[in-house]
C-alpha cells in the first residue's frame, strides 16, 4: 500500500501532483510519502502485536535522510546503523542512543569508540578479533560495550545472490558451531556485557522458510548458550522481509505473516527481540521523478531517454531488478520501448522492451518503488550533481535535501600545489 495514485489524471504524492513538484524543484527528484513511511511503520509494528516491547530498529542504510529518521524516531523506531556516519545520522534525526543497534562486519577502532562514546544499546559483533578489540577499546575508554554475536545461520535466503547474507560461505556472522565458547570469551573480557544473538540472512526476501529455518537455528543456540550458564536477553532477528516491485508478481508475504511466523518461533524465548527492517519500511514510499530528455529509435529498439540515470538509481544495473515505470500524465494507449539514462554505459538501462502509456519528450515518469536503495546508494558518476529529496505530507511538501550544486560538486576537489598556476 502506498499513497501514490492517480487524481485528475496526475500521478500524486498524497495531495501533491507530482507534475506541479517537477515544476518548483526540477527534475530528476526523489519524492517520498510521508503517510505512506508512517503506515509500514505500524503496519509492521502492528504485525509484531504478539510480542512483548520489541525494539524496532529502522535500517537507516536504506535511506538515510534526517526526514526520514525523525518520521520514523517519532513513531518509536530505533535504529540499526552500519557505520558512523549512519550513526551520526540517527543521533541527529533524534533517535536515543540506547535505541540504537550498531551492526557491520568492518566496522573501525574509530566507529567503535564513536558507538562506546555515543553509549549505543547494542553492538552486534561479527568475529572474535572484533570482540577483542571492542573490550580493549572499551576497557582504554572506561566503557562498558553491550554486546550481541551474530550467527551466520547458513541459511539460504533464496533471494539475489548479492543481497544473500546468511550462507557459510558470506562474510557476514559467526559460524553457529563457534557460538558458545565466543559467548564465554566474550563474558570473561572486561569492558563487554554478553546480552544477545543476532542474525541476517538477507535482503528482498520473498518466503517466510529461510527466516524461520534461521530463527529455528538460532532458539537452538539460545538453549546452548544458557546450558552453559549464561544470560540471553535479546535476540535481534534483523531486516529483509521483501516488498512488491512488479505488480505483476505475487506479492511477498505481508508483515502479519511474518509477525505470526516469528511469535510461533519465538515462543517461550524468553528475551526481547529486535527488528531492523529496512526496505519494508520507506520501499514503497519513495519515487524517482525523471524527464523524458528525448525518444530515440534504435535500429532494433526504441529508447526512451531519461534525465535520470544509473547514478541516482542503480538498482536495475546493479541486480537486474525491475522497477515500475509510470508516466505522470498518463496517454491513452500503450507502447513498448526500453528506458534508459543518459550515462555513458549501456549498463545505464532501467528496463528494457517495457510496455508504458505513449511518451513524448518533456514527459514526466515515475520509477516507482526507489523509496529504499535508492538516494541512499546514488553516485556523482560523470559529474551529475546529486539530486534533491523531497518529502510529501498531505498537501505540504519540504525539500528534505536540495540538489548539489555544480559549486559544491567540483568545489570538493582541490588542486595539487604544485599544479596550481604560476603567475
Ligand atoms: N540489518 C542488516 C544487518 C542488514 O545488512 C540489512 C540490509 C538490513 C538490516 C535491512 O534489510 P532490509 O529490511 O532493508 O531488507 N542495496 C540492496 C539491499 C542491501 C541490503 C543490505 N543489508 C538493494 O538495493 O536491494
Amino acid at each position: 500500500m502506498d499513497h501514490f495514485h492517480l487524481h485528475d489524471g496526475v500521478l500524486h504524492a498524497e495531495d501533491v501532483p507530482l507534475d506541479r513538484l517537477a515544476e518548483a524543484v526540477g527534475t530528476p527528484f526523489y519524492c517520498y510519502s510521508a503517510a505512506t513511511i508512517t503506515r509500514h511503520a505500524r503496519v509492521f509494528r502492528q504485525g509484531l502485536a504478539e510480542l512483548i516491547d520489541p525494539l524496532l530498529a529502522y535500517a537507516v542504510k536504506a535511506n538515510p535522510n534526517l526526514s526520514v529518521i525523525r518520521l520514523l524516531a517519532r513513531e518509536g523506531y530505533g535504529a540499526d546503523v552500519v557505520s558512523e556516519g549512519e550513526m551520526r545520522r540517527a543521533l541527529a534525526a533524534g533517535v536515543p542512543a540506547e535505541r540504537i543497534i550498531f551492526s557491520g562486519v568492518g566496522k573501525t577502532a574509530g566507529e567503535m569508540a564513536a558507538a562506546l562514546a555515543a553509549g549505543v544499546g547494542q553492538v552486534n559483533v561479527e568475529s572474535e578479533a572484533e570482540l577483542q578489540a571492542l573490550s580493549a577499546l572499551a576497557t582504554q575508554m572506561g566503557r562498558v560495550a553491550r554486546v550481541a554475536l551474530r550467527v551466520n545461520p547458513d541459511v539460504d535466503a533464496r533471494t539475489h545472490a548479492k543481497i544473500a547474507t546468511g550462507k557459510s560461505e558470506n562474510k557476514f556472522g559467526i559460524p553457529a558451531d563457534r557460538i558458545v565458547a565466543l559467548w564465554a570469551e566474550g563474558a570473561a573480557l572486561p569492558g563487554i556485557a554478553m546480552q544477545g544473538l543476532a542474525v541476517h540472512i538477507g535482503s528482498q526476501i520473498a518466503e517466510l522458510a529461510p527466516m524461520e529455518r534461521a530463527f529455528e537455528r538460532l532458539g537452538a543456540l539460545i538453549a546452548d548458550v544458557r546450558a552453559a550458564g549464561h544470560r540471553v536477553e535479546t535476540v535481534d532477528l534483523g531486516g529483509g522481509l521483501g516488498i512488491p516491485y512488479d505488480p505483476a508478481l505475487p506479492a511477498p508475504p505481508a508483515p502479519d505473516a511474518y509477525g505470526a511466523m516469528v511469535a510461533r518461533v519465538t515462543r517461550g524465548w524468553g528475551v526481547r527481540l529486535v527488528f531492523e527492517p529496512g526496505r519494508l519500511i520507506v520501499g514503497n514510499a519513495g519515487v524517482l521523478v525523471a524527464r523524458v530528455v528525448r525518444v530515440k529509435e534504435g535500429a532494433s529498439r526504441r529508447f526512451v531517454v531519461l534525465d535520470a540515470g544509473m547514478n541516482d538509481l542503480i538498482r536495475p544495473t546493479l541486480y537486474g531488478v525491475f522497477h515500475d515505470i509510470r508516466a505522470v500524465v498518463p496517454r491513452p494507449g500503450r507502447e513498448v520501448a526500453s528506458f534508459v539514462g543518459p550515462v555513458c554505459e549501456s549498463g545505464d538501462s532501467f528496463a528494457e522492451d517495457r510496455a508504458t502509456t505513449p511518451l513524448v519528450a518533456g514527459d514526466l515518469v515515475a520509477l516507482m518503488t526507489a523509496g529504499a536503495y535508492g538516494a541512499t546508494m546514488a553516485s556523482t558518476y560523470n559529474s551529475r550533481p546529486l539530486v534533491p529529496e523531497v518529502l510529501v505530507n498531505g498537501s505540504l511538501w519540504a525539500v528534505v535535501r536540495p540538489r548539489q550544486t555544480y559549486e559544491e560538486l567540483i568545489g570538493a576537489d582541490r588542486i595539487a600545489p604544485w599544479l596550481e598556476e604560476r603567475e
